[in-house]
């Protein structure tokens, strides 16, 4: 049975490295009416009407496979840190008035940040194996209102990978691959030629993650993916954007080229900062079209050529030691402290299904492994 699994999953993987880097048209999984007036409305949101019993079984399902690795229970996904540092988030002077909401109202102004590095998979791995790379940014001590009514979040998180789609477009795709997983013995491959059949561009984007080569979180691009609500509280006034960061210091310094041990992320961090600081520029993408770059769709990239990303502050990790009894206590910290998109102020509320679904699955997540409220 086991080996008819790996066949199969092999078959599919063969198959998908013949599948060429272009992809014609990029077409969303949601299909909206040809009535101009069914279609959406930029910067809103759509629900699907099963919605909440989605979330119900996808956190199920994320809970129940949370299981200790190294002696403790870690997170969902993004289990291994590669490093947790921190940093300075100052806004730009120059933010124009119509961004100038939530932690980007006041020019010049700085928050200290926490920034946690990791890998996107459920397991402690070597850092060589494919996976996607996060950066987890924490504001601290920050005025305004939560998102959520009633928590008293000081915080406001942005979560970002190393891609600018995710690789499942709605909560119904995520869920259902999920359940197919958790068939005995052949769920992975099974999930694989499941995507294969009905939705071969979310598995080559999976593919395209997988395959990156990465020598240093600090000389990379990050996306947030999903998008957020900039604007004024409520839901008038404000657009849908989406985040990213880009690399703006001289790079990592070259480790051994023939040495990629396991942790080889960590030590490029650590090498990094050791001598020089990093410094990324954080970017906001208005949504300008509310077919082409959807809110319900996270496996459609928001064209930077159509809607170009705008800067609005610099992120700073200064010099540090991440081999420093701070830097070790630092990162002991961070392995208990929730980062979550929905640790945010209600200029910056998520935005879309897979937002909506991320609320529920991350405080389930952080429940389960007992972490710190924010
Ligand atoms: C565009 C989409 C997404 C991005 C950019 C993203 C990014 C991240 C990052 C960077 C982390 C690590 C946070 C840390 O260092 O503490 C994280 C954690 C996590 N993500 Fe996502 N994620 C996305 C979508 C999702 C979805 C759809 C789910 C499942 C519904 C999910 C489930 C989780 C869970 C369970 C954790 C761990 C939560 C914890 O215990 O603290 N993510 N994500």
């Amino acid at each position: 049975m086991e080996k008819m699994a790996v066949i199969a999953g092999a078959a599919v993987m063969l198959f998908l490295s013949g599948v060429g880097a272009g992809c014609a048209s990029v077409k969303s999984v949601i299909e909206w009416p040809e009535d101009p007036s069914m279609k959406p409305e930029m910067h809103r949101e759509y629900p699907e009407p099963n919605e909440a019993k989605l979330i119900e079984e996808m956190v199920k399902i994320a809970v129940e496979r949370m299981k200790p690795q190294d002696g403790r229970i870690r997170r969902g996904v993004h289990a291994k840190a590669t490093g947790c540092v921190r940093g300075v988030f100052t806004v730009r002077a120059d933010v124009p008035d119509d961004l100038r909401h939530g932690v980007f109202r006041q020019p010049n102004q700085s928050f200290q940040a926490i920034v946690r590095f990791s890998n996107s998979s459920e397991t402690i791995d070597p850092d060589r194996k494919g996976a996607a790379r996060g950066m987890a940014i924490k504001l601290l001590d920050v005025d305004g209102t939560p998102a959520i009514p009633g928590t008293a979040s000081r915080c406001q998180d942005f979560l970002t990978v190393n891609h600018p789609v995710f690789p499942f477009a709605t909560p119904a795709e995520y869920v259902k691959l999920f359940s197919i997983r958790e068939t005995p013995l052949v769920g992975d491959p099974l999930a694989v030629v499941w995507l294969a059949l009905f939705h071969l561009r979310h598995l080559k984007i999976g593919k395209d993650i997988l395959g990156k080569v990465v020598t240093s979180p600090l000389d990379l691009t990050y996306w947030s993916g999903s998008p957020y609500w900039l604007g004024p509280p409520g839901t008038t006034g404000g657009r849908a954007v989406k985040y990213s960061l880009v690399p703006r210091s001289a790079g990592t310094p070259p480790g051994d080229p023939n040495r990629r041990s396991d942790d080889c992320l960590r030590q490029a961090l650590e090498r990094h900062l050791s001598t020089r600081e990093a410094v990324f520029e954080f970017r906001v993408q208005p949504q300008v079209d509310p077919v082409a770059m959807p809110v319900e769709d996270v496996s459609i990239e928001w064209d930077e050529k159509v809607s170009p990303p705008i800067p609005v502050a610099t992120l700073t990790i200064g010099v540090q030691d991440l081999d420093s009894p701070a830097g070790r206590a630092l990162a002991e910290e961070c392995e208990g402290m929730a980062f979550s998109p929905w640790n945010a102020l209600t200029e910056h509320r998520p935005m879309g299904g897979m937002n909506r679904l991320r609320q529920a699955v991350y405080l389930a997540s952080q429940a389960k492994r007992g972490a710190r409220g924010q």
